[in-house]
């Protein structure tokens, strides 16, 4: 056999063990029989070219290089496969690449929430919490709302059958976050400066922009000497703050029973105007109500759509996305 023949010889050998090798320590066995540094195969096939003619040297050199080369590869292949766990455990190949893990994530709602407590909160404003199930004295009457006003007819609220609350007033589902005011200012003497947001619920027509289900905010300011001026200044450095310095608002005289003045708030979505809360100066018939002097204390209450805030940021035209629960929409937050 000439040398050409012979590093055919030792390439085809060498194939054949490799892909003989059971396991590891097998394949150990061969890559030192023929790859081994110090004897071995391809030693004595290194001695053999050193005899050979000078002018088949770079031919030989060259093939016996190729040859080194591609059982080498051979081997580090059949190596990474011993090394890999039992490809299948009960018919499950568990070499397969898992498939890849979600994290999941917070509501877009409740990240709205949360943002809005933090730019209240550095506007000096604590949250609170109130319950969701209110009496009628939270919900109407210590908000000025008295008992033949249309805003407690019972189509127009969630009442709750046969719950009743410790006095025997019926109980209802609160629709609207003021009902918190007036759980602060029982509590509390001024000076007073808080946020609550939460859940509200109204038999409304479901649409674009109405939900029976929905968020506001609640802020409440009492202190000797707050004014209008001092509603605006909050109402339009939070909503810049939310959405951006170029976002325009406006006022709009109002009614509310528990606001004198009384405000509409709304913001420009493109070339239409979307209402997104109710505000005032709050009435002294509700300061009265929960012992405070009228006379020396004034303040400004104010409820936002949280939901109107999030699709304006979002480009969210229809507010039944938010609670569809579909989770292409979802992820997208
Ligand atoms: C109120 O609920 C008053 N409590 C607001 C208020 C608070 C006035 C403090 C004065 C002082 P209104 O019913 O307008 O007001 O609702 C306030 C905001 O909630 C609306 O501007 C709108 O942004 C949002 N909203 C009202 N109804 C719905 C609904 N069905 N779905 C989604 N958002 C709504």
């Amino acid at each position: 056999m000439d040398a050409l023949e012979q590093l055919a010889q030792y390439e085809a050998d060498a194939t054949a063990a490799i892909e003989a090798a059971g396991d590891a320590a097998a394949l150990e066995q061969v890559r030192i029989e023929f790859l081994g540094k110090k004897q071995g195969r391809l030693k004595d096939l290194q001695a053999l070219l050193g005899t050979v003619p000078v002018d088949q040297k770079p031919v030989l050199g060259k093939r016996f290089n190729e040859v080194k080369d591609k059982v080498t590869g051979i081997l580090d292949t059949k190596k990474a496969g011993l090394e890999r766990p039992a490809v299948a455990v009960d018919g499950i190949d568990v070499t397969l690449p898992g498939t890849p893990f979600r994290y999941g994530h917070r509501h877009p709602i409740s990240q709205t929430i949360d943002e809005f407590k933090s730019i209240m909160s550095r506007l000096g404003f604590d949250p609170v919490d109130g319950p969701e199930v209110e009496d009628e004295f939270h919900n109407f009457e210590a908000l000025n709302i008295p008992s033949d006003h249309p805003a407690r007819d019972p189509l127009d609220n969630f009442y709750l059958a046969t719950a009743r609350s410790g006095a025997g007033s019926p109980l209802l589902l609160r629709s609207q976050t003021s009902t918190v005011q007036i759980r602060v200012m029982e509590k509390t003497q001024p000076p007073i400066r808080i946020v609550s947001l939460g859940r509200v619920y109204r038999p409304d027509d479901m649409d674009d922009t109405h939900s029976c289900m929905f968020h506001q905010m609640e802020g409440l300011m009492v202190d000797t000497n707050v004014t209008m001026a001092d509603l605006k200044t909050v109402l339009r450095l939070f909503v810049t703050a939310y959405l951006g310095q170029d976002v325009e608002i406006r006022f709009r005289p109002s009614f509310f029973p528990f606001t004198e003045p009384s405000v509409e708030v709304d913001m420009r979505w493109g070339d239409r105007w979307l209402e997104i809360g109710g505000a005032g100066m709050v009435d002294p018939n509700v300061l009265t109500a929960v012992g405070y002097d009228p006379e020396k204390y004034t303040g400004f209450a104010f409820g936002l759509g949280v939901e109107r805030f999030a699709m304006r940021r979002y480009g969210v035209r229809d507010i039944r996305l938010f609670y569809e629960n579909d989770v292409r929409f979802l992820r997208q937050f």
